[in-house]
């Protein structure tokens, strides 16, 4: 397996947070943690597997940092990018808008191509809408520190063993 980009905003608390469980599930040795507020296309494109950090914003929106890269990332051929998104977000208080960042992601991710991994079961979440979701699976890993946070040990390392199967 190659080395794992893991980028998100290193001013995050939870987002951050959930950063250090999959780093620690994966091996130390096995990921490199990169800042999602100091990202260029050049350092993206250094890796073929990464995972991304989200969560979701302003009412169904990703947060500026990921904003602002987003034109950069449009232009990279992420044809050979194995991706992998976990989305933070609270279910209770924007039901309607539950980890709507998981779906903004993957929409743009695959518009360059990417290949997305670590689809995940939407059982045993309750809300009302989420751009995150396709079918019965969310697109990627789903984290409500809010209303769920004991679950979060046991969501991140299952999403760990299922992600080094699929990551090549
Ligand atoms: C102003 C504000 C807006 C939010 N909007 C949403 C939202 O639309 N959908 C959602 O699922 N969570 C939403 N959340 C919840 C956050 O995603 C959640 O608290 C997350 O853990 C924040 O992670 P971070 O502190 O690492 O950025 C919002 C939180 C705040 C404070």
């Amino acid at each position: 397996m190659k080395k794992i980009a893991v980028i998100y905003s290193f001013n995050t608390n939870k987002t951050a947070k959930i950063a250090e469980r999959i780093k620690e599930a994966f091996g130390e040795e096995n990921v490199e943690m990169v800042n999602a507020e100091e990202l260029t296309a050049e350092k993206f494109a250094e890796f073929d597997n990464l995972i991304l950090g989200v969560p979701t914003w302003f009412d169904g929106e990703l947060p500026n940092y990921w904003d602002e890269f987003l034109p950069d990332l449009e232009e990279i051929d992420l044809s050979s990018k194995n991706i992998a998104i976990y989305g933070l977000g609270d279910q209770v208080k924007y039901s309607e808008n539950f980890v709507d960042g998981l779906g903004i992601m993957a929409e743009i991710l695959r518009k360059g191509n990417a290949n997305i991994l670590g689809m995940t079961s939407v059982e045993g979440y309750e809300f009302e809408s989420s751009r995150g979701v396709e079918g019965d699976k969310f697109l990627g890993l789903a984290i409500d520190y809010e209303n769920q946070g004991s679950k979060n040990k046991e969501r991140v390392n299952a999403w760990v063993e299922q992600l080094k199967k699929e990551f090549s």
